[in-house]
């Protein structure tokens, strides 16, 4: 294959990488734009293929057959509710490639110039950062204690900014032919990634996978220099902005600043003490939420995590299509961190096709709350509570929530009065306007639906 045609090659999957970029921004064209970014990808590997002089095809062939499989094996396997901690997982494994990638080529002296020596040592450093700080994530979005479990040395920001700045020297000491340093400066740099993520839980979860995702962008552009391969240049750069917007927009979701977030020391809440506060909970039945139901003329359900876990969809949405029936409206009101992912209760509704213009983000949602007869909160907990807005020393302080406690009635569906991911008390389940269903959120819909229908 001729140079002129690669490059034009090239081009075309960089053209397929970024209009599929652009479908993957609404639910709609979202399957469209992964097909484009998978033939991108295809294209790009080819091309890879046919265009430089390599050796050992086989053992190219063996790695491409074991990622083909790992990949395929987890996308069959995976739940849907442990969708962010494989994307947590496949980041890492993409900062991990591009520090593999970057020692081979120090390996093999194909990085012999300032400029491609350098690009090593930033391969080396953000592909580590976001190998550990990926695994540390993993383990928290799993909830293994282990992960949770505060890692604390004496004067630990200056230590730890003392540790940046000498990887810094070291990675521009490493551009000037210093090749040994790269061991050190993965080293470093993995401890690092440890050191940022742990202190990090509660709420602010979204933000640190949204970042890691930004670094594994970045570290492939990197990788992409140090093998002077124009698309995955693009590629990883195009991860790497996507990641920061995404970034951004879960900071503005939290109302935190990206610092505030990673040096903030905010504390998981998992060991706060619950006290006295669930004394006086109203308990319910499906009978008499399906009377209340039936005299709303506006009803709003506030979808989270537990949605997910009770894969209640499909319930909700009969129960949604038998309330329109009776001439009540029926809104979804849809908070930006509620689930495990961005836009996690957005696929979910689309796939039980909930119509669009019914999901409403939280920002307008909110100003039209105390017109709201009745307000659903099925399996979720963090993102309707209202400590957020009164205890400056919650973990989740001056996160905007879904302001439920002023609907007229609202009902809690869950299973138990346990917290949700931030670990913290929830004062909304003994307001007095607040009744709560216990149980898991597919039946108790279900429950809601026969006692209307029955009635
Ligand atoms: P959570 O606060 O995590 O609460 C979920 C609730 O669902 C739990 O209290 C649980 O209570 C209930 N639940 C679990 N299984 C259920 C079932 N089968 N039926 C009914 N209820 C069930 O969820 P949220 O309000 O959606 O908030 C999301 C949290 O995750 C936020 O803190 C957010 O920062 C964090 N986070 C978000 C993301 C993204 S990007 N969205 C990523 C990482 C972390 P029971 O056990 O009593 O049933």
């Amino acid at each position: 294959m001729t140079s002129s045609l690669t490059q034009v090659a090239y081009v075309a999957a960089a053209v397929l990488f970024i209009v599929g970029l652009k479908r993957m921004s609404h639910p709609r064209t979202a399957v469209q734009g992964n097909v484009l970014g998978i033939a991108g990808m295809g294209l790009a590997i080819l091309l890879a293929l046919v265009s430089s002089q390599l050796e050992h095809h086989w053992l190219i062939g063996i790695g491409l057959l074991t990622g083909a499989a790992v990949g395929i094996g987890f996308a069959l396997t995976v739940k849907m509710t442990d969708m962010p901690q494989m994307v947590a997982l496949f980041n890492g494994f993409g900062g991990a490639a591009s520090v593999l990638v970057a020692a081979a080529a120090l390996l093999h002296g194909t990085a012999d110039t300032v400029s491609s020596q350098t690009a090593v040592g930033v391969s080396g450093v953000i592909g580590a950062i976001t190998f550990w700080g990926s695994l540390v994530a993993f383990g928290k979005l799993q909830e293994l204690d282990l992960f949770n479990k505060p890692i604390e040395f004496p004067y630990k920001q200056p230590v730890t900014i003392g540790i940046a700045c000498l990887m810094l020297l070291m990675v521009i000491l490493l551009g000037l032919g210093n090749s040994w340093l790269f061991v050190p400066i993965v080293l470093l740099a993995s401890a690092i990634g440890v050191i940022l993520v742990n202190p990090i839980g509660g709420a602010d979860m979204p933000v640190v996978i949204a970042l890691l995702n930004s670094y594994s962008g970045l570290a492939a552009a990197a990788t992409g220099f140090v093998i002077s391969n124009h698309v995955l240049v693009i590629s990883g750069s195009l991860v790497g902005a996507s990641g920061i917007i995404l970034t951004r927009l879960m900071c503005k979701a939290m109302n935190r600043s990206l610092p505030n977030v990673l040096f903030g020391l905010m504390a998981t809440g998992k060991e706060r003490d619950d006290g006295d506060i669930y004394e006086n909970v109203q308990i319910t039945t499906a009978d008499n939420v399906a009377l209340m139901l039936e005299a709303a003329q506006r009803v709003v359900f506030v979808p989270g995590y537990g949605m997910a876990v009770a894969q209640a969809q499909h319930a909700v949405r009969n129960l949604a299509k038998l309330l329109e029936a009776q001439q009540t409206s029926v809104e979804y009101a849809i908070h930006p961190v509620a689930g495990r992912m961005p836009g996690h209760m957005n696929v979910l509704l689309a796939e039980a096709d909930v119509p669009y213009e019914q999901l409403i983000e939280m920002d307008q949602m909110n100003p039209t709350m105390d017109n709201v007869d009745v307000a659903i909160v099925l399996g979720a907990n963090d993102v309707v509570n209202p400590v957020a807005r009164t205890d400056p020393q919650s973990p989740i302080a001056g996160m905007p929530i879904i302001d439920v406690d002023k609907a007229r009635i609202v009902i809690v569906i869950k299973r138990s009065l346990s917290p949700g991911f931030a670990g913290i008390p929830n004062p909304l389940f003994v307001n007095s306007n607040t009744w709560m269903l216990f149980g898991d959120g597919q039946q108790a819909v279900l429950d809601i639906t026969t006692a209307i229908t029955d009635g």
